[in-house]
């Protein structure tokens, strides 16, 4: 299974232009709902008057070179390891989502604009196919069931949905749907395929198409703002906020001493 193509089969089925034509609307729907969502919150006429209200209480003025070098900084550790989650299980989980999610995706875009008229994909990009939707799941599901907030520390049934775990459970949907279809045409359950290849089809219209009322620009949002703060630490600016006490961070063991269970 795992070095089988599925959309090189669907395509045996419906004309290879109409699956390039979904992810063509599915990457259109995701660029216009964040633009609509920018729009709508102001977030980023609230950025970028921030940044400039900052700029005029930087300490130094950075160079070129040393802005690329807290950019670069940034990417490598704050948004690829997302280390804004601390060290822990929250991090893992999201680690294993974001990458196995990048994975499936850059694997989907590849297989359906390379390998779906005619010529065999290679096993290793259908291999990460795969294997990045069951990262996406096992990162994912661990959120889902254990670690979110709502659930680990506020005593609500995992079952318990609101329109917050939109963006959660339509790329779970996703990967599991996507799995679920690849495994059932690989061994020619013709129903199930079917069935399966329509959840998926639901799904991604849920997640792409829901990007304006999800979670989903977090994913741009997040390492601009990341960017943004590290800049205002670097040119002493920190974002107008007090500078650092002349004294050790000692906090006391407060805060980590349980977990918040009091319910
Ligand atoms: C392909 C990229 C990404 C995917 C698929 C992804 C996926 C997710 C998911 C599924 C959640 C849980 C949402 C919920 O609260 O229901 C989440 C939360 C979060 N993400 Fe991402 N994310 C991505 C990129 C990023 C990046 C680049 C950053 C930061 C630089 C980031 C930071 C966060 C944070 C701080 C949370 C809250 C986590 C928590 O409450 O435990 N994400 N992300």
């Amino acid at each position: 299974m795992f070095t089988h193509n599925p959309f090189a089969e669907l395509a045996l089925v419906v004309p290879s232009i109409s699956i390039k034509f979904f992810v063509i609307i599915m990457m259109s729907l995701v660029i216009l709902s964040t633009a609509l969502d920018m729009i709508h919150k102001k977030n980023v006429i609230y950025f970028f008057r921030n940044a400039k209200k900052a700029k005029k209480s930087a300490k130094k003025e950075l160079s070129t070179v040393k802005k690329t070098a807290v950019v670069l900084k940034t990417v490598a550790h704050d948004i690829a390891t997302t280390s804004e989650l601390g060290m822990g299980k929250r991090r893992l989980a999201h680690v294993l989502g974001m990458y196995g999610t990048i994975l499936f995706w850059v694997a989907s875009v590849a297989l359906i604009f390379k390998y779906t008229d005619g010529s065999t994909a290679p096993s290793y990009l259908t291999i990460i196919w795969h294997v990045g939707a069951i990262l996406t799941c096992l990162g994912g599901y661990w959120f889902w069931f254990f670690l979110r907030v709502d659930v680990s520390a506020e005593a609500n049934p995992w079952y318990r949905i609101i329109t917050a775990d939109l963006f959660v459970l339509a790329l779970l949907a996703c990967s599991t749907f996507g799995l679920a279809w690849s495994y059932a045409q690989f061994n020619d359950i013709v129903g199930l395929s079917y069935l399966f290849l329509i959840l998926f089809i639901i799904s991604n219209l849920v997640l792409f198409g829901g990007v304006y009322w999800s979670k989903f620009a977090h994913m741009f949002y997040k390492p601009g703002a990341a960017i943004q703060k590290n800049l205002a630490e670097a040119d002493g600016s920190r974002d107008n906020l007090p500078p650092p006490a002349d004294a050790p961070e000692r906090f006391g063991l407060g805060i980590k001493r349980e977990q918040p269970k009091h319910y």
